[in-house]
């Protein structure tokens, strides 16, 4: 074939083996440095709405069985987070039995929500006619949540899933406006910006070749 400048087959090849490599180093690089960053390492920066809108409309983008779209969040910022700390303070109080009370968790529940400028409590709706198992619409939240905390590291900002014994109550649900006694509250989801000087935590993992089977005939 005579040299046809119009002819770039060749060429065509070559960007799609870059930008799946690139993809692929993008992806592996945001799934294994996706760390939890607790509140004390948080700075004071705030949470852009920008940022915020992004990383919910991320959560809503999780796979869920039934199209049933089950996780709910509630975010708290601002004096929001006050309220929330007297709330979790007050029905630690309550929950917990007087002698197994301990004063350094009763004074951490009113100070850490206010070292984060968002905390998110995290939801589960129950579907109304129980078509689709309840462990799946937790598993979908789960999914909504690590969407949340993946684009958050994307981003450069930290995120940490706490879920102290107290947000499985149904005061703690209803407290945040789940009326449905099958709904559930899964935990509180710290966002910010992590410190500067903050050296990014190495993660470890066990090797997955422990923790697969292959089943081949
Ligand atoms: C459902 C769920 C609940 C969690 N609750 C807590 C918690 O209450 N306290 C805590 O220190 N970490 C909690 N974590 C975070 C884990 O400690 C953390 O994911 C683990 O140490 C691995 O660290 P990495 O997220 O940086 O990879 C929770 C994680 C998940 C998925």
């Amino acid at each position: 074939m005579e040299e046809d400048e119009t002819d770039f087959s060749e060429e065509e090849e070559q960007p799609q083996l870059d930008s799946m490599s690139l993809r692929m180093t993008a992806a592996n690089a945001l799934i294994r440095r996706r760390r939890t960053i607790k509140p004390a390492d948080l700075d004071v920066k705030p949470v852009e709405n920008l940022h915020l809108a992004t990383i919910l409309e991320n959560a809503n983008w999780a796979p869920t069985h039934g199209k049933t779209e089950p996780w709910r969040f509630f975010v708290f910022s601002g004096a929001g987070r006050q309220r929330l700390a007297d709330f979790m303070q007050s029905l630690y109080k309550k929950i917990i039995p007087e002698d197994e009370q301990r004063p350094d968790k009763i004074e951490k529940l009113g100070t850490v929500p206010l070292l984060a400028p968002v905390v998110i409590a995290i939801g589960m709706k129950r579907q109304e006619i129980e078509k689709i198992p309840e462990i799946e619409e937790l598993e979908a939240v789960a999914c909504a949540v690590q969407n949340m905390h993946l684009t958050a590291s994307a981003l450069g900002m930290a995120g940490f899933w706490s879920s102290p014994p107290i947000v499985y109550s149904d005061e703690m649900r209803e407290w945040i406006g789940l009326k449905d006694p099958r709904d559930k509250c899964l935990g509180l989801f710290y966002l910010g910006w992590p410190r500067e000087d903050l050296e990014w935590p190495e993660g470890s993992r066990g090797d997955i070749v422990d923790k697969v089977t292959f089943i081949n005939e």
